[in-house]
């Protein structure tokens, strides 16, 4: 697929959220991002003090992965779990410890924290979502049957 360069205001950090709504191994923001052009889900957390953010979809099969809407963490809130297969990853690099995740590990986002505020980077193929577009129909993978 080819790359595409970001304009300017494309690269732009984009604002996520305040710190205070990220809590420590707490919920997840949900947001989404335009991934070579299709809308997916994203999600960032705090865990270890420092906020991560990383594409919503499991290296397993490719399904979103939060068990309630921004819940990713298990009972423990040391690793991100799969709702589907439990597949756990890493929360501080999004690698794969442990179920059918193999040596996989979660896309991640590039986010920053200044000021009290998250904001998170555009990449070459991680975009905004464009003003205006509508919710495509949910054509999200199932579980691999
Ligand atoms: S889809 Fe995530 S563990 Fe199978």
């Amino acid at each position: 697929m080819p790359r595409l360069e970001l304009s300017e205001e494309e690269a732009r950090p984009r604002l996520l959220c305040d710190s205070t709504e990220l809590s420590e191994a707490g919920r997840a923001v949900v947001f989404d991002v335009m991934e070579w052009g299709r809308k997916v889900s994203a999600f960032a957390l705090r865990f270890e003090g420092k906020v991560v953010a990383y594409v919503n979809r499991c290296v397993h099969v490719p399904v979103e992965m939060d068990w309630q809407p921004g819940e990713f963490l298990d009972s423990e809130r040391r690793w991100i779990i799969c709702s589907i297969h439990g597949a756990s990853y890493d929360p501080r690099h999004g690698g794969c410890v442990g179920g059918p995740c193999g040596r996989g590990r979660l896309k991640p986002i590039r986010v920053a924290e200044a000021d009290g505020q998250v904001h998170w980077y555009p990449s070459d193929d991680i975009r905004p979502v464009p003003a205006g577009l509508p919710n495509p129909p949910d054509s999200s993978a199932g579980p691999a049957g």
